[in-house]
């Protein structure tokens, strides 16, 4: 008998667990300190309930959407993972022409393996989203910004909730980080997924390099096993809201603020001309003390009054979590490792087929609940609205 192909997350990430080693699935699948935030994310999600409504009529329900002027077959774009190129060969081009297959957006994070004009190269249909991580010259991050715009990157997407490089037990533990260690552990796990090192590390090896930040200048780019050593680049994200506000006067498109979680700093995004915020625990990969996403949303919905567009993101495992995320205020989900969990596991053809069967599921979840687009608050909003 054929086995059923891989539908649900927890079947996408143990096949991910089997294919790559310990370190990088580890560096993708834990959170932070006693990952209490990444619990409190699926256990509010779970607990969540919605009341269906009957005879809603015949017609289907209609998922696709425009946030920020980017038109999607529904509300969900791609999340900003750093080094997804680690998890497949070209990951992130992957990725993004799944994603393109799907009519969903890609937001690509600065610390991803191939840059945005690669991407743009191989799928000139992606609709590309840029996260930004500053660096600590100002004018260089300028001008990744301005490289990003000439690229068509159609929102640029600070993330502000990261204020250092978060420690992370796990990885210190697998010896994985930037760079990566080489010790006997780290050693025997990568020869233990050969075909993952001869597919990821060998191409790069043969071109006598290692798997770097892609847009990282030349010369000053970080590798897997070696730090950048010039400053100009080091980890500065924006400390107050001045930093914000200056990116803001050099972007053009629209600005979506990555990890926001308190009313008063919606708010505040919102005076200073932001467009959107996405309101994330990170994956609860950051704050362990930071409360469920789906508390956060009504109160932040409220304080900022459909003026700019609210999105959500951490833990969405299911079509049924993002219908949650939008009965409770939200005009889209990002979803991080769903996809990455997918690509890991076949390839381009995962990444699209986990996406894939998360639109069918919002779908059937949709349909089952008898919500339409009207009913859900940040879908109806001006800042998102239904494309026919
Ligand atoms: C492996 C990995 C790398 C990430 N790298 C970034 C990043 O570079 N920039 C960023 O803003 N968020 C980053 N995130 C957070 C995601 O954008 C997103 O907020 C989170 O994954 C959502 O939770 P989910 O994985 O449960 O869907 C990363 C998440 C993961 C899992």
């Amino acid at each position: 008998m054929t086995p059923l192909p891989p539908r649900s997350f927890a079947e996408w990430r143990a096949i991910a667990r089997r294919r790559l080693p310990r370190g990088v699935f580890d560096y993708i699948d834990r959170g932070v300190a006693s990952e209490l935030s990444l619990a409190r994310d699926r256990e509010r999600l779970d607990a969540a309930t919605i009341v269906p409504k009957v005879l809603r009529g015949a017609e289907p329900p209609v998922m696709a959407t425009e946030i920020l002027g980017t038109a999607m077959a529904a509300p969900i774009v791609i999340a900003p993972t750093a080094l997804a190129g680690l998890v497949e060969r070209a990951g992130e081009i992957r990725m993004a022409r799944a994603a393109a297959r799907l009519g969903l957006p890609v937001c690509l994070s600065t610390q991803s393996v191939t840059p945005i004009e690669a991407i743009r190269a191989e799928v000139p249909e992606a609709a590309i989203w840029m996260q930004l991580y500053s660096w600590a010259d100002e004018e260089l991050t300028f001008g990744l910004m301005r490289h990003a715009a000439g690229q068509g990157a159609e929102v640029l997407v600070p993330t502000l909730d990261t204020p250092v490089p978060i420690r992370k037990d796990w990885n210190d533990r697998r010896g994985f980080g930037m760079p990566f260690r080489w010790t006997a552990r780290t050693m025997l796990d990568v020869a233990l997924h050969a075909p993952w090192a001869a597919r990821v590390i060998l191409p790069e090896l043969l071109r006598g390099g290692m798997p770097a930040y892609g847009h990282y200048p030349e010369g000053s780019r970080p590798t897997l096993t070696r730090a950048s050593g010039d400053p100009r680049v080091g980890f500065a994200p924006p400390r107050d809201w001045d930093a914000v506000t200056r990116i803001r006067d050099r972007w053009t498109g629209k600005l979506l603020l990555k990890g926001i979680c308190a009313p008063e700093d919606a708010v505040k995004a919102a005076e200073i001309g932001a467009d959107g915020i996405v309101v994330s625990s990170h994956g609860g990969r950051n704050f362990d003390a930071c409360p469920a996403v789906l508390d956060l949303l009504p109160d932040i919905c409220g304080a900022v009054g459909g003026r700019i567009a609210v999105m959500a993101d951490s833990g969405v495992r299911h079509g049924l979590d993002v219908l949650k995320y939008l009965h409770a205020g939200a005009a889209g989900v990002m979803s991080g490792r769903l996809p990455l969990w997918g690509l890991a596991a076949a390839g381009e053809d995962g990444a699209q087929t986990a996406l894939g069967c998360l639109l069918q599921e919002l779908e059937e979840a949709m349909i089952l609940s008898g919500l339409h687009q009207a009913d859900l608050p940040g879908m109806a909003a001006p800042a998102a609205r239904r494309v026919a």
